[in-house]
């Protein structure tokens, strides 16, 4: 499945990628034509993600990955390549020309339509004469009925086929309801199915494009399990969405509150914080961290007030902090979760909450204190030297200092004896930084081999010459137009192919930006080529370099067959005599 090369084109023209990756990553301008930012494919403290304007490309100094804006998307939505075809052409507002559609997308649209339909039959049913259970729980909750239309609420009946019964009736196929999740396989084998959800208050799940992607059904009593939850499915992943971001995305807030319950959920929209968004029975999982990320820099995770609530908000902070993302903690004193919290002291209170919610640094020191024996001069002692750890890893010197008299309070020691521990940390933590900087540097190995295992190079003499071939063609492909060299004389199979390609295209005059390759090589083969391409080229030299480098690779090619056939010394050692005058010039 193909699309049109100017389509390719154009599609790219239109998609900047400092606009296209600006949506996922703050970035800044530096010296020089680069813009940097955090690299959203590892964690990093310092920016080594960078973005070529007139390149049109990224690349990631830390991890190695970089491409054009089709790749980007790809690697960052976790689409395939058709998918991150279409998904730009829709942000560009382009029309996609006439596609074979591949068999999945269809499918996948297919289920869409059906999670569609299911919505529709919960939503009528919730309203017809055996809605009244689920009814009466909406009124039990207080739950408003504006909130149930604007969350699509509905109710599955307490049977074992009706929604199979409805949706077959429709056109449905069994294989259809069972991939899709709403129906299971009767056990007795028999090729029966039975409806999955039951006589239960149904959430749609809908997600940032607005389709219905699967459900969430709440027991209407004290019953086990609380919530179902749709089974993983084409269009249904848990970790990687979020209940409500579809409505939340589009507050005015500025800030995402994540809380655990679709009912909390319901509760803080219905008392005006229409920002609140729940993770769908997992604890906040990366995916949904970058998802979140990409509508906010600042969150506040509202968990209930147990043990398991409060770890898994330190474990949202860790998360969320590596996206730089402001993380602040709520402390529900005196309820079990923010629906509680709201109908026992009202949404002023809530309000007021939020206003004095403790940053995460003030919370992190909470928890260290409450780690540690602050009665004892040996626990104050381990205390401050943890705080003065955390602490030395902010940012900000006010910051710093004003966390280090709190932290001082805390332990009944001044604050400037824990600012000096702190600034004792912080330049240990900076040496540390720079020798680490300096390891790197100095490995220039390392730094030709591919991250990807499969890809490093045997022979990194030869590959050294072979990338610099690649780069000459890059961006002085006229050079090339009468010259035989091939990628089958290469010594790394990865390298002859994408020369081959580039070649290939430049002959037939097509452009060779990267994202126009990203349909024939893998991801780690386009991270490789934006390496080689990214790479600092002398061209005033370009014809010395070329040729220098076609000899380097002829050499090695010779060198390599001889060693093949066995018999080779003499060749081998010709080839070691012609090594040493290139190296020393003799
Ligand atoms: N949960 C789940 N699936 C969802 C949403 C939540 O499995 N789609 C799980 C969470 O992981 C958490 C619990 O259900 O363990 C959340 O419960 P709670 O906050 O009590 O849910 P509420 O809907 O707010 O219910 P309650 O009326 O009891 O407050
Ligand atoms: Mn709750």
């Amino acid at each position: 499945m193909a699309f049109p090369e100017s389509f390719l084109q154009e599609l790219c023209d239109r998609n900047d990628i400092a606009e296209v990756v600006s949506s996922y990553v703050r970035l800044t301008k530096r010296s020089g034509a680069n813009l940097f930012g955090l690299c959203p494919f590892h964690s990093e403290k310092t920016p080594s993600f960078s973005v070529s304007q007139d390149k049109q490309i990224y690349h990631c100094f830390g991890c190695g990955k970089g491409g054009g804006v089709i790749n980007f998307i790809m690697e960052i939505e976790n689409l395939s390549y058709p998918d991150a075809v279409r998904h730009l052409a829709r942000r560009a507002g382009l029309a996609i020309p006439e596609e074979e559609r591949d068999e999945n997308h269809s499918k996948r649209e297919r289920m869409l339509e059906i999670n569609r339909q299911a919505a529709r039959f919960f939503y009528d049913r919730l309203r017809s004469e055996e809605g009244q259970t689920a009814r009466d729980y909406i009124e039990r909750r207080e739950i408003s009925p504006s909130m149930v239309k604007t969350f699509g609420l509905g109710f599955a009946p307490d049977s074992w086929d009706s929604l199979c019964n409805y949706l077959m009736k429709k056109g449905c196929t069994k294989p259809e309801l069972l991939s899709a999740g709403l129906a299971r396989a009767s056990k007795k084998g028999d090729g029966g199915i039975y409806d999955t959800f039951r006589n239960r208050l149904m959430f749609p799940v809908i997600d940032v494009r607005g389709s219905v992607i699967g459900f969430s059904g709440r027991i209407l009593d004290d019953g086990e399990p609380k919530y179902m939850n749709s089974p993983e499915t084409l269009v249904f992943n848990k970790s990687r969405n979020l209940f409500a971001l579809n409505l939340a995305k589009k507050s005015k807030k500025g800030y995402i509150i994540l809380s655990e319950g679709n009912i909390d959920v319901v509760a803080l929209h219905q008392a005006g914080f229409d920002c609140a968004v729940a993770s769908l029975g997992t604890s906040l999982t990366p995916e949904q961290a970058r998802l979140i990320s990409r509508y906010t820099r600042e969150v506040v995770i509202a968990y209930d007030g147990d043990t398991a609530g409060q770890k898994a908000a330190q474990r949202g902070i860790d998360i969320l902090e590596k996206l730089d993302v402001k993380v602040r903690v709520l402390r529900l004193e005196g309820a079990k979760d923010p629906d509680d919290y709201i109908k026992k002291f009202g949404k002023a209170a809530f309000e007021n909450l939020l206003a004095q919610s403790e940053n995460h640094i003030e919370y992190r020191l909470l928890e260290l204190s409450s780690k540690h024996n602050l009665e004892t001069d040996e626990g104050r002692v381990s205390f401050l030297k943890d705080a003065a750890e955390l602490i030395a890893r902010l940012s900000g010197a006010v910051e710093r200092e004003v966390y280090a008299h709190k932290a001082g309070d805390m332990a009944k020691v001044s604050g400037e004896a824990v600012l000096s521990e702190v600034v004792r940390f912080r330049k240990r933590l900076i040496a540390e930084a720079r020798k680490k900087r300096d390891r790197q540097v100095q490995s220039p190995v390392k730094i030709v081999q591919p991250k990807e295992r499969s890809l490093r190079f045997e022979n990194t003499h030869s590959a050294v010459a072979e990338r610099g071939l690649i780069c000459l063609l890059y961006y002085e492909p006229s050079l090339f137009n009468k010259l035989e060299v091939k990628g089958e004389d290469f010594s790394s199979p990865i390298l002859g192919r994408l020369f081959d390609e580039l070649k290939l295209r430049a002959g037939r005059g097509l452009g060779l930006s990267l994202s126009l390759l990203a349909e024939s090589f893998s991801n780690e083969e386009i991270s490789l080529l934006t390496d080689i391409v990214q790479q600092p080229q002398e061209l005033s030299n370009a014809e010395k370099a070329l040729s220098d480098y076609i000899n380097i690779i002829k050499t090695e090619k010779l060198a390599r067959q001889q060693k093949d056939s066995s018999h080779g010394d003499e060749l081998l050692a010709v080839r070691d005599e012609m090594l040493r005058r290139k190296r020393y010039g003799g």
